[in-house]
């Protein structure tokens, strides 16, 4: 018998190829020794209530051995649907379950979004600059991104948001930016969204990480009090809301929400779906055991006391060795800070190689722009490593920048 001959494998799909180098150069520092990684999004381990969430864990499986061990409601579990409507009502915002679906932590929410809104080459109106993460879940779909620049005086988003299909941001200590938009700003998104019929994402993993002071009330809550309720008092409003676990308690249980209006919801669940079938049923009860607990409640002040103190820290440093070159704001809360370089030819991707071979990793701008354009920009995390490291990653980071400047 003749053997066929081996064929070249089929071809990856287009959208590969619009992914950049330097999130491979990430995921590769990784395993660098004495490489001191503050590019990344990450949590500080030792926050994690690991001995309180072993117990629940355990109880979880002894207790509702068919639910945690099964395949479950493709929407969530009722109990935890139920307990996230109750936490994020109020008496200006009115949720349901209807409003409520679970997801594999907040990448998902992101991911079934674009899976439900997004054709191919749709407009999307991205608070400029995009979390990273957000643009690979839509890259698949071509997107033409649109710049939200929040930041500037101006408060009419109409335009921006005019025949795109959704706003998407972050308003609580943006990644990566930090920045916390005020509720002049959200009050101007919400109405856009309504004259424009544009869906509003907010993205809201950090807003438990907030170390100087309250936040403004949520678009969603905003949106509520000029949206007409449905039938059965749900909320009908143009915002989609995401949260998760990942940042207020732990990233590794995955387990996320999307809050918005019953016919997003739905759309969402049919593309869920499709996507992995149900959320973990152990992880879901124990993320309705731990908000029972309240276990969030018991462990945000040790967090915020601790990731305070690192991004002084952070920002001393930064003070005495990198403020020729850069300009950044102290965030009120989240994981970054943000700088700019004031002399916009000092370009942070080279600064970004040079800095890895003095081994230290940071994030470099052009990933956080759709276009891979802005590039004088850098993103610096300050709640993974201790002082000590955060103070030597920013000796290790100016003796980057002066060698750059020396070629
Ligand atoms: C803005 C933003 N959205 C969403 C996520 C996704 O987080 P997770 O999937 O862990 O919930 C992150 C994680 O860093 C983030 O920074």
């Amino acid at each position: 018998m003749i053997s066929p001959s081996p064929r070249a494998p089929a071809a990856f799909a287009g959208w590969l190829d619009d992914t950049n180098d330097i999130t491979k150069a990430f995921l590769a520092a990784g395993n660098v020794p004495d490489m001191i990684n503050i590019a990344g999004g990450l949590p500080d381990p030792q926050v994690y209530p690991s001995p309180q969430i072993a117990e629940i864990a355990a109880r979880a499986v002894t207790d509702f051995p068919a639910e945690t061990l099964g395949y479950g409601p493709l929407n969530g579990l009722p109990e935890l649907r139920a307990a996230i409507a109750a936490r994020f009502s109020s008496d200006l915002l009115h949720l349901t379950s209807d409003n409520v679906l679970i997801t594999t932590s907040g990448m998902q929410g992101l991911d079934l979004i674009g899976k439900v809104l997004l054709d191919e080459g749709d407009v999307i109106a991205g608070q400029f600059p995009t979390y990273l993460g957000a643009l690979d879940a839509w890259r698949p779909r071509k997107p033409a991104v649109r710049k939200l620049l929040l930041q500037s005086n101006a408060l009419d988003f109409t335009d921006v948001m005019r025949g795109a299909k959704f706003a998407y941001t972050v308003p609580n200590f943006s990644n990566p930016t930090g920045r916390l938009v005020p509720q002049s700003t959200r009050l101007a998104l919400v109405e856009a969204a309504q004259s424009t019929g544009a869906w509003l994402v907010e993205d809201d993993p950090y807003g438990g990480l907030n170390y100087d002071g309250p936040l403004p009330p949520s678009m969603l809550t905003l949106s509520a009090q000029s949206s007409a309720a449905g039938p059965n008092g749900a909320y009908e409003g143009p915002v989609i809301y995401l949260g998760t676990l990942s940042k207020l308690l732990v990233p590794g249980l995955r387990i996320g929400w999307v809050i918005a209006a019953p016919r997003m919801i739905d759309a969402l669940t049919l593309a869920k779906q499709g996507s992995d079938m149900c959320t973990s049923g152990l992880n879901q009860r124990m993320a309705c055991e731990i908000l029972k607990a309240g276990l969030i409640e018991v462990c945000n002040p040790t967090m915020l006391t601790l990731y305070r103190r690192r991004r002084d820290t952070l920002c001393a440093a930064l003070q005495r060795d990198l403020s020729p070159w850069f300009d950044w704001d102290v965030p009120e809360g989240g994981m970054f800070v943000w700088l700019t370089a004031r002399d916009q030819q000092l370009n942070t991707d080279d600064l970004f190689k040079i800095a890895l071979e003095e081994r230290v990793c940071v994030s470099p701008s052009s990933v956080f722009d759709a276009e891979g354009r802005f590039r004088h920009g850098l993103r610096l995390n300050f709640t993974f490593n201790d002082e000590a490291k955060l103070d030597e990653a920013v000796r290790r980071l100016a003796r980057a920048t002066e060698r750059l400047l020396t070629v």
